[in-house]
């Protein structure tokens, strides 16, 4: 047995092709008890069954060949050996009787056992550690199908992971519910099985339930029988599938029905007396299946879809397969109170849960090292989907919040490649990252413009047509799109994802020519490794004037005449057109003049104008570019009212803020000044009260601008939103504070809130509790620690720790101002066996690393960090602390170079006094 342990992987003599499950979860006592029998197929002889399971006890277990099967298999493993040997009726006897010996000899010789045709493993043992159960035999167990039979029992853990028990109210009173989370790995803490995503089977369900509750699975209900307090409800077998995609909700739930344009029933479930917050989603959902249906080629697999609310969850949702798991913030929309964000959150997710159904479940990948496909391309393809759905919130221009995230971790030089090596269960988790998501989802898009959409849409419908119902691995999806393009799709795409990193491109203008190089982008600064295959857009004075081509060496130089650049040598020259490929771009000072021109002349679109601030940003970052030339930039954006290009410009202005309060805090209040103007004049033009029929992108970005504000300590928007505040407390209906504006009320609030004027503290908390809507809690929690107070902050944190809070919300307390970052340090380390204990084992406990840790900025606060971590680290946050770590040796150095910085003082001035 010993030879099973520390494996990362299953053996494969056996393989599972069908499970029979029955669950009977007690809601009071929150423990369950099951029964699974599988039908497996020895593949080659062993005396060993080996399976996942994690926190079960196993009752009973046992493998029997039934005599139809068995017999079967035997005698026609016989019939063509024999039959090719020999021929005729006697030789078929005789290897009839030898079939019938070896039943014998291989059911064991008890009498029991041969009658029954079932054996009992003479030994079972679960190896906790390595979450597998090991049965073993003492015959050898024939080649060929038979039955594994296993009892067991488990608790509904309160976890979010495994089967567990989420809360909620009904009419005052505390209930429960069932719920299951099983990606990556935790199939195993529900039921025994072979819990990898390459061993796909189909799910046979009944589950025992109290009779007057909903009871969800994957498949529709086929038969209901009630006992009294008790039904049993079966379902209808699945189609072959993952076990990390199989799912039970059970509990007292409420819905909204529709189908799609073929008939597929969706329903949105959630807690009795919310429906009519499911009705958006339940909109975004049918119009999405009817639209995947038609970009993949093929209509959704299963007869239906229900997508549920879950109280209580670990992520934003779970794409199981026929019955999507959400929480609460990602699927409910409330027409008084959600916000325009909020609504946009929900439509991405349902997207991206129903982008998985083709891309995931119907065809997944072979082993998490290929998680990105799944990730990734659910990703991008949700963009594609609210394009579509929603054309003016443009979501591809918003999508470079997505690819800056990926851009970020990826400049470091503790990130990984996209294809990563998994060698155990625990570190999965951690790669369910924006290297995953992020700069997954970004190389497909720009793979995708540089082979063109049409051709793309066919590929993929080819990739998915012949994976369907199996597995697949990365190469078969470039395979795909190699085969439909003609491009060499492996090559470019494997220097993108077997490589760490990006490369960051320098143009210069030299002798009538376009020199070009690129080398690996960190934010350290030091020079890394690594050659890109990089697709090279480039724009000259105009978009009309376009030329592409693959940079495939480190270097390369264009000849301006050959390629008509004749405006090159006075236009505007813009790299990565549009920002469809992942990588960044670092302009010489000529070039760098004349694009600031761009931008102040509106030349250019809403994402280069993104790009050239976001590169230049973390070219400066990395001490490759100085904070003045940054500052001359940004005050080319002083007009700037697209959505996601201020919203980047006020997150660029807090991380200088930052910095320079560390390094000069003497200039930090011109800076402010500097930030402020521009917003100011923003806020003017959009003013507080929403317009009538105003766009969706203008009420997010009122929110932003007056939110930065609020921030940045600007009294005349500090003044409104306390009146507005004011009016909203003594009437939550008040049109003076509509929902898109109340996240920037909050964080006003918070700002003229201290340990001597805590009335605005004391009033949040009671929008808090009175609310039932988990995005009104949202908002709330989100904006307390925003105080300059350090003991508010506490006092925010260690509310956040209370049952108040539910453990699934922590992560939104933990950004805190920056008069808050030593208090929450002290508070972390004060609190981390707790924090450990709560979520040590889930992936929340990273956000409590890189929230709190990553904002310092001196060499002696990371030695601190690495010293208080270095006995208490775990595997499951190893990465996300080292990252942590480098960023603080970042800013410190960021710190640095910018103490240094000689011409600081009179660019600030300069650009102040033009204001
Ligand atoms: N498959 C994931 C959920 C998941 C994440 C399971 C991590 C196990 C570990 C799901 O499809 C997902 O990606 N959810 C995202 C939301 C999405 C819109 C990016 C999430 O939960 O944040
Ligand atoms: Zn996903």
């Amino acid at each position: 047995m010993e030879q099973f342990k520390g494996q990362p992987r299953l053996p494969k003599f056996i393989v599972p092709e069908r499970y029979l499950i029955n669950l009977k979860p007690d809601l009071n006592s929150c423990k369950f008890s099951g029964a699974v029998a599988v039908d497996l197929n020895v593949v080659s002889e062993t005396r060993f069954i080996v399976l996942n399971a994690a926190n079960l006890s196993v009752n009973t277990a046992s493998i029997s060949f039934t005599p139809g099967s068995f017999t079967q298999s035997l005698q026609s493993r016989g019939n063509i050996t024999w039959s090719i040997l020999l021929a005729g009726q006697i030789i078929w006897s005789i290897a009839t009787t030898i079939s019938n010996l070896l039943i014998w000899l291989i059911r064991g010789n008890s009498e029991e056992s041969r009658s029954s045709g079932v054996l009992k493993p003479s030994k079972v043992e679960i190896f906790e550690e390595d979450e597998i159960l090991v049965l073993e035999f003492s015959e050898t167990l024939p080649v060929g199908h038979g039955v594994l039979a296993i009892e067991f029992e488990g608790v509904l853990n309160d976890k979010m992971k495994g089967f567990y028990r989420s809360t909620y109210e009904h009419n005052g009173e505390k209930k429960n519910m069932a719920v299951t989370q099983f990606e990556p790995a935790d199939a195993r803490q529900c039921f025994p099985c072979w819990d990898e995503p390459a061993c796909k089977a189909t799910f046979k369900i009944t589950l025992d339930v109290p009779s007057d509750l909903v009871a969800l699975s994957n498949m529709p209900v086929i038969e209901e029988k009630f006992r009294g307090q008790i039904k049993t409800l079966s379902y209808q077998e699945s189609p072959i599938m993952s076990t990390y995609l199989v799912a039970f909700v059970i509990g007292m739930l409420d819905y909204v029905e529709d189908h799609t344009s073929d008939g597929v029933k969706v329903r949105v479930y959630c807690q009795v007396g919310k429906k009519d917050q499911g009705k958006f989603a339940l909109h975004v959902a049918v119009k999405t299946l009817d639209l995947f249906k038609e970009y993949f080629d093929r209509p959704y697999p299963l007869p239906k879809l229900d997508m549920v609310a879950i109280p209580d969850f670990a992520f934003g949702a779970m794409e199981n397969y026929g019955l999507v798991t959400y929480r609460e913030t990602a699927l409910l929309y409330d027409d008084q109170n959600s916000a325009a964000a909020n609504k946009q959150r929900v439509a991405t997710v349902v997207a991206h849960e129903l982008a998985h159904q083709w891309f995931g479940n119907l065809v997944t990948m072979e082993w998490w090292t290929d998680l990105w496909l799944n990730e990734g391309f659910a990703t991008w393809v949700s963009y594609l989907a609210n394009d579509s759905l929603f054309p003016e919130w443009k979501v591809w221009t918003q999508f470079l919040d997505e690819s800056i995230e990926g851009l970020r971790l990826d400049g470091l030089e503790g990130s990984h490649p996209i294809e990563v090596e998994i060698q155990h269960a625990s570190q999965i988790q951690e790669i369910f990252d924006a290297i995953s998501y992020k700069k997954g989802a970004s190389v497909i898009r720009m793979l995708q413009s540089y082979i063109g959409a049409e051709c793309f849409q066919s590929s993929l419908a080819l990739y998915i047509k012949k994976h369907a119902f199996s597995n697949a691995k990365t190469e078969d999806l470039w395979a795909a799109l190699e085969e439909g393009s003609g491009e060499p799709v492996n090559r470019l795409m494997s220097s993108w994802t077997k490589q760490t990193g990006y490369p960051v491109v320098s143009i210069k203008v030299k002798d009538q020519k376009l020199e070009i190089q690129q080398s690996r982008f960190l934010y350290s600064g030091s020079h890394g490794e690594g050659r890109w295959i990089v697709p090279i857009t480039l724009c000259c004075s105009s978009y009309d004037n376009q030329i592409n081509f693959l940079l495939e060496s480190k270097t390369g130089a264009l000849d301006m005449n050959d390629f008509g650049l004749a405006e090159a040598a006075t236009g505007w020259i813009k790299l990565n057109v549009n920002q469809t490929g992942f990588f960044r771009v670092k302009y010489d000072e000529g070039l760098a003049v004349r694009l600031r021109h761009a931008i102040e002349n509106k030349y250019l679109t809403a994402p280069d104008r993104f790009g050239i601030l976001d590169d230049t940003f973390a070219l400066c970052m990395a001490s490759q570019e100085s904070l003045s030339s940054l500052l001359t930039l940004m005050k080319s954006y002083s007009e700037e009212l697209d959505f996601t290009v201020l919203s980047n410009l006020i997150t660029v202005s807090y991380k200088v803020e930052r910095i320079v309060a560390s390094a000069v805090p003497e200039l930090l209040n011109t800076l402010q000044l500097f930030f402020i103007t521009p917003l100011q004049n923003a806020a003017e033009t959009l003013g507080w009260q929403p317009k009538d029929g105003e766009s969706h992108l203008d009420a997010m970005l009122r929110g932003e601008i007056l939110t930065a504000l609020a921030v940045f300590g600007d009294d005349q928007t500090l003044n409104e939103a306390s009146r507005r505040f004011e009016e909203f407390l003594k009437d939550r209906n008040t049109p003076l504070l509509p929902p898109d504006l109340r996240k920037a009320a909050y964080v006003a609030v918070m700002q003229r809130t201290s340990a001597a004027n805590r009335s605005g503290y004391e009033s949040l908390l009671r929008i808090y509790r009175e609310s039932d809507l988990s995005q009104e809690k949202t908002r709330v929690l989100s904006s307390l620690t925003s105080c300059p107070d350090p003991m508010i902050v506490l006092e925010a944190l260690d509310f956040s720790l209370t049952s108040e809070v539910r453990t699934q919300d922590v992560a939104l307390v933990l950004n805190v101002s920056k008069e808050g970052r030593e208090t929450a340090w002290k508070w972390l380390k004060d609190n981390w066996e707790h924090i450990s204990n709560t979520w040590g084992s889930g992936y929340l406990i990273t956000r409590f690393i890189s929230s709190i840790v990553s904002p310092f900025s001196s060499i002696e606060d990371a030695e601190d960090i690495e010293d208080f971590f270095a006995s208490r680290t775990k595997p499951s946050m190893a990465r996300t602390l080292k990252q942590s770590i480098e960023r603080v040796r970042i800013n410190a150095n960021w710190v640095q170079s910018v103490q240094t910085e000689d011409q600081l003082v009179d660019t600030l001035n300069n650009l102040t006094y033009y204001h």
